[in-house]
């Protein structure tokens, strides 16, 4: 295996009732690593037929899988949990190559994506009900719960194993069938991960996976097929307002998982040094390709400076280049539309009055698409920088003079996915806990991602929970029988 080599076998054919085959058209679509711009693989480009015989083989599977013991379920995601944690080398590598982010940070997210698998192998056998006495006492209320049935699910390229696992963990444990549409710059993760599933004993067509690139086109007509019962999307929010629309037809259960402009606090009686860690953690986690991203660093005037001195120091120290070598700590960008939206945000934000502190310059001579560290001081508060999700390694600084401006700030955005804040204060962090406008909240800390958590935002930032007890409620009918007083006959 040469340096840019992907692990022999991977595969690069769709899954569709658990055969892997080419395109019908014969497509194929170029996977890029971004690191180089040069092309990795060819990977069959999914048709409108072949989506329609994906979602034909999810429906012929539906009531078998349902039907299985919900033992034998989690059992199946036991077995893919250990398997894709023995297979973290190449799975780390096929992330790394296809989506750029440095090896270690791509072996975190086999550790993190992996997870969701354990949650829910452990949850599948805790779907429960209830029955209950009537508040009048002559009825009994039985509550159950049922698989909602056949689900799409549509992933992007930030974290191409994780977004997948965290959909498709909770579907499986549920009793659904699924169709997964990767994006279509990184669907090498989703497909070595769907060949771990086959071999973890998941039957045919129980997961299918169709990368394509023509998203509107394969996915429209499946959204309006009733047989589709669920949408889940992780993705940008105004695909997933569009999304929304086309679900209404049918009335579509959906969770959408979307945009962020996550403020982080930093308040004058936080330990800096801490804080400075946690925003490394909450910037440049994932290259800041990530919707839980730190979009603003809102920080007390009385400690900008020490804060603001500290973070370029650290920040200055990140390697940049191709993930695979080891002592790199940021990758490149994931193409190049992603890295012009990047700096043209720092370029307007300069123009309306932000200074550079580092970085703020896409290298000339690099082939692949790296956009380095980049720290703004000064900048105003109506800047687009701040409304933007930026999705890229650049913080912009903003000074507030006390915790109710700190919170007006906080909560300016149609966001409302994740907030940081940073204080030694404990009313204070309760009250940041009640007032911020959030999905969720990190309390000195810059991570919030958790497998055993209710992952999910608020306002424009989505609908539905991931993770966590409430992951696999997503995939679940509620079932009322009114019963007739049994004592009484
Ligand atoms: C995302 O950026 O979409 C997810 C990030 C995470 O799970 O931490």
């Amino acid at each position: 295996m040469s340096a840019a080599q992907l692990p022999e076998g991977t595969p690069t054919q769709l899954l569709i009732g658990g055969e892997w085959r080419d395109a019908s058209s014969g497509s194929t679509i170029t996977v890029v690593n971004p690191a180089t711009g040069a092309a990795l693989a060819s990977v069959a480009d999914a048709s409108v037929a072949d989506g329609a015989a994906a979602l034909d083989a999810a429906v012929a599977a539906q009531e078998s899988w349902a039907a299985k013991p919900p033992r034998e379920r989690g059992e199946i995601l036991r077995r893919a949990w250990e398997l894709t944690i023995a297979r973290r080398d190449e799975l780390a590598r096929i992330i790394t190559l296809e989506m750029g982010k440095p090896l270690a940070e791509s072996l975190g997210e086999v550790a993190y994506g992996a997870e969701f698998l354990r949650w829910f192998s452990e949850e599948a056998v805790r779907i429960d009900g209830r029955y209950t006495l009537s508040p009048d006492g002559r009825s009994r209320l039985l509550v159950l719960h049922r698989p909602v049935g056949p689900s799409l699910f549509i992933t992007p390229w930030n974290f191409p194993l994780a977004m997948a696992t965290r959909k498709i963990a909770p579907a499986l444990a549920a009793g659904c069938t699924s169709v997964l549409k990767p994006a279509s710059q990184t669907p090498l993760t989703a497909l070595a991960f769907a060949a771990i599933l086959l071999e973890a004993g998941v039957p045919a067509g129980v997961v299918n996976v169709i990368p394509t690139s023509q998203a509107g086109a394969v996915t429209g007509p499946l959204i309006t097929d009733d047989r589709l019962r669920k949408l889940s999307f992780t993705g940008s929010t105004p695909t997933g307002k569009r999304l929304i629309r086309d679900s209404a037809d049918q009335v579509l259960r959906v969770s959408m998982e979307l945009g962020g402009n996550a403020p982080f606090i930093v308040f004058e009686d936080a330990d800096v040094d801490a804080a400075v860690e946690g925003a490394l953690v909450a910037k440049l986690r994932n290259g800041g390709e990530a919707c839980v991203a730190a979009n603003r660093m809102l920080v007390h005037e009385r400690v900008a400076e020490e804060f603001s001195r500290k973070l370029i120091a650290r920040m200055a120290g990140y390697v940049q280049g191709d993930g695979l070598d080891a002592e790199v700590t940021i990758g490149p960008l994931i193409d190049e539309a992603t890295r012009a939206k990047v700096s043209g945000l720092v370029d307007e934000a300069v123009s309306e009055g932000a200074t550079i502190a580092l970085g703020g310059a896409a290298p000339a001579d690099t082939a692949g698409y790296f956009y380095p560290p980049t720290v703004l001081t000064g900048v105003p508060q109506h800047a687009r920088i701040l409304s933007e999700e930026i999705f890229g390694p650049v913080a912009p600084i903003v000074t507030f003079a006390d915790e109710s401006e700190a919170i007006r700030l906080a909560n300016a955005s149609e966001y409302g996915l994740v907030a940081f804040a940073y204080t030694r204060d404990l009313n204070r962090a309760l009250r940041l806990a009640e007032r911020l406008e959030t999905g969720m909240f990190g309390l000195n800390t810059g991570l919030v991602s958790n497998p055993a958590a209710p992952f999910g935002g608020v306002k424009q930032s989505g609908l539905g929970r991931e993770g966590g007890a409430e992951g696999i409620c997503e995939f679940l009918e509620t079932v009322y029988v009114g019963i007739a007083d049994p004592l009484a006959s």
